[in-house]
């Protein structure tokens, strides 16, 4: 993607997540219209859908050669990643936005013929605002984030991981090594929201985070915020990610990447 061209376009993105988040802080307060999706715990609000709504006429407005790949439907129906397409999810911690009012965020990949350029995370609540361009590095609002430690080791390491690749039933991961893992790391942490997991990761306040189904909306944006603090990203058995199909992923400080998923992480398929 021309640099110039990516710059206009990370300048509206960051105009339109601000404005987004807004909104969202404006009416957080307001009566919550909450269905179900897949199952009876996968919740959306109309907050999720307006939201996405708002990003998909700003987009086709702007830029109507682009393609939008989004969480809620208001999207295109993408079969390859051809062109420059916006990978958003309006509302990253849906349980969280709900539940507790905080700990969400707005999250923008923006890829360009597969390769990830723009990745933006909005923590609506703390108007924090994680950017990325591919090669620049990364920053959180306007302090640059440093490179990562490849120094401290794996029982110094905190790992963002959910209790259920714990328990023996899930279908994903041999619990075992879960639990080994568990054991070995400094301690675990689990915020609900992915795009945060991974903003943290870039911050350098978690050491990486493991998990076993993320929808391309879910890590788009953070893929590319981790890459350019010198973190490792990939599927969780390091084969490369898939941005049109649900994945596993890991992302963490790159010395203590290959340890993970070569001696903890036996995926069941
Ligand atoms: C979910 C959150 C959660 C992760 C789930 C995602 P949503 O996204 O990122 O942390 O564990 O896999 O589906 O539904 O709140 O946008
Ligand atoms: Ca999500
Ligand atoms: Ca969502």
């Amino acid at each position: 993607m021309d640099k110039t061209f990516r710059n206009e376009v990370f300048g509206q993105a960051c105009s339109w997540i601000k404005e987004a988040g807004d909104t969202i802080r404006a009416k957080i307060d307001a009566p919550r219209s909450i269905e179900t999706k897949s199952n009876p715990n996968d919740l959306v609000t109309e907050m999720d859908q307006e939201t996405e709504q708002f990003f998909a006429e700003k987009i086709k407005k702007a830029y109507p050669e682009h393609f939008l790949l989004g969480e809620e439907g208001f999207g295109d129906e993408i079969e390859e990643l051809q062109g420059t397409v916006w990978v958003v999810d309006p509302i990253d911690g849906t349980m969280n936005f709900v539940h507790q009012k905080r700990n969400f965020a707005i999250s923008i990949g923006i890829y360009h013929d597969g390769v990830g350029e723009i990745g933006l995370i909005y923590d609506v609540m703390d108007d924090a605002l994680y950017t990325a361009k591919r090669g620049e590095g990364a920053y959180k609002n306007d302090h640059k984030l440093p490179q990562l430690s490849k120094e401290r080791p794996l029982e110094q390491s905190i790992l963002a991981l959910n209790t259920s690749w714990m328990v023996p039933e899930n279908p994903h991961v041999d619990h075992e090594g879960m639990q080994r893992l568990v054991k070995k790391l400094r301690s675990t942490r689990s915020y609900g929201s992915a795009a945060l997991e991974f903003a943290y990761v870039a911050e350098g306040i978690l050491d990486g985070y493991l998990t076993m189904t993320l929808m391309p909306w879910d890590y788009a944006a953070g893929a590319i915020l981790v890459e350019e603090v010198g973190g490792t990203v990939s599927r969780a058995d390091k084969g490369d990610l898939d941005l049109l199909n649900q994945t596993t992923v890991l992302a963490s400080r790159a010395n203590i990447y290959d340890e993970i998923s070569d001696e903890y992480v036996q995926l069941k398929k």
